[in-house]
């Protein structure tokens, strides 16, 4: 046995879900740029090099210090041969050749920039790119056929790249609760996603939906819609039912009842107070003299797009949902491969089926399918993988 040292459990905790990660951590000057390499291997569609650099960098959100010196690393899992050397680059000259020469090529600020526009995925993007366009910009001015939700996607760019506040999160909660509690009392509201980790800010605002009574939910998220739209607080919604069914997610069936399942990805239209415009900019020159095209609006009124997204669960899924939904995506991928590898299980957001017993096993929380899972719980403030 070795003597006890400052990496503690971390050497036997391969999997994400097995380990608490904070939000803030001690090796951004690493983590940044691994997952810099990550995001690149996801615009040229290599998946597995890109878990691979988001696993290396997470091992390293874990850790209670710094890292000096690669020595220290030796113990640790998940750290491939590639992030060994970018790390090592890094502690050895301040920055990674490889990382900077990503950072400044066409390619990666292209691919950014075009799969930064709502409803753009990394191969629209990519075919794009390989056209000559490099922005949301050329785009319009090449007159791409643009989805509806591209072309929103173009018209709120600016705004929707614009981190949302905590406090923009907390405004969107009491208009989501007006609007469902107005529509079906009694029922329950969680902000998910990164917000409900913790985050100070986030790319949009995640809330998941249930109601006590089984089958209340059922045809809700219409009504919701439509209140918010009666409203005028809308720029944009699509609604889906439940697409589970038709999902890759694995083996698990869904009990009967998952096709209720719906959700609405949506782009809010949020009055700023006079007080929140002034901290930014004088609301008078607000985006005056635009001309890039991107957005229409504000003339003289001060408001902002921000990206909504709602799910609606029945009940008996809610623990599911709620886990499923409050990430982070390497968190979540985590908990599904432990589930599948360690367990003999298949997890989603709907069901947790154990095919040793073929049965699901239920659950009316979080803690009882970490049990289920044989995990340690880990609270969401400390699954920032
Ligand atoms: P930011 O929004 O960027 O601040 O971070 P976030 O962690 O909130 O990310 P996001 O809103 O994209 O996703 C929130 C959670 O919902 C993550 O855990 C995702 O894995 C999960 N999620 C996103 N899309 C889907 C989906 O289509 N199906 C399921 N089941 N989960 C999803
Ligand atoms: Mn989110
Ligand atoms: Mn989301």
């Amino acid at each position: 046995p070795k003597p006890c040292e400052v990496t503690p459990a971390i050497i036997t905790k391969s999997y994400a879900c097995q380990r608490r990660t904070p939000l803030k951590h001690h090796n951004s000057f690493l983590t940044e740029p691994l997952e810099i390499l990550a995001e690149n291997a996801e615009f040229s569609e290599n998946e597995g090099r890109s878990i691979a650099f988001r696993r290396s960098a997470s091992v390293l959100k874990a850790l209670p210090r710094a890292v000096r010196a690669m020595d220290e690393l030796k113990d640790l899992p998940c750290l491939g041969e590639h992030s060994l050397r970018v790390i090592k680059e890094i502690l050895e000259d301040g920055t990674s050749s490889e990382v900077e020469s990503t950072r400044q090529s066409e390619q990666f600020q292209a691919m950014k920039a075009l799969t930064g526009v709502f409803g753009v995925g990394v191969r629209t993007a990519d075919r794009w790119f390989r056209e000559g366009l490099r922005s949301p910009l050329d785009l319009v001015h090449t007159g791409q056929k643009l989805s509806h939700t591209q072309q929103a996607g173009v018209q709120h760019y600016n705004d929707l790249n614009t981190p949302v506040t905590k406090k923009e999160a907390m405004v969107i909660s009491d208009i989501v609760e007006r609007a469902v509690k107005a529509v079906l009392p009694g029922a329950i509201i969680i902000l998910t996603g990164g917000f409900r980790r913790g985050k100070e800010v986030g790319h949009d605002v995640d809330f998941l939906i249930t109601h006590p009574e089984e089958g209340a939910e059922e045809r809700l998220m219409p009504k919701i819609v439509n209140w918010l739209e009666d409203q005028g607080l809308l720029l944009y919604q699509k609604t889906t039912r439940n697409s589970y069914l038709e999902s890759k997610d694995g083996p698990a069936r869904p009990p009967s009842n998952m096709d209720r399942f719906e959700r609405c990805f949506s782009i809010f239209r949020l009055e700023q107070t006079k007080v929140d415009c002034d901290e930014h900019v004088d609301a008078s020159s607000y985006n005056s003299g635009r001309t890039d095209g991107t957005e229409e609006r504000h003339s003289g009124s001060s408001w902002r797009a921000v990206r909504v997204d709602l799910v609606v669960s029945p009940y008996s899924q809610f623990a599911f949902a709620t886990l499923g939904w409050t990430g982070s995506k390497l968190f979540e991928r985590e908990l599904r491969r432990w589930a599948g590898q360690e367990k003999g299980m298949s997890l989603s957001s709907h069901a947790l089926y154990d095919s040793k017993q073929q049965r699901y096993l239920q659950a009316n929380s979080e803690e009882e399918l970490f049990a289920h899972l044989g995990l340690e719980y880990i609270p969401p403030s400390e699954r920032n993988a």
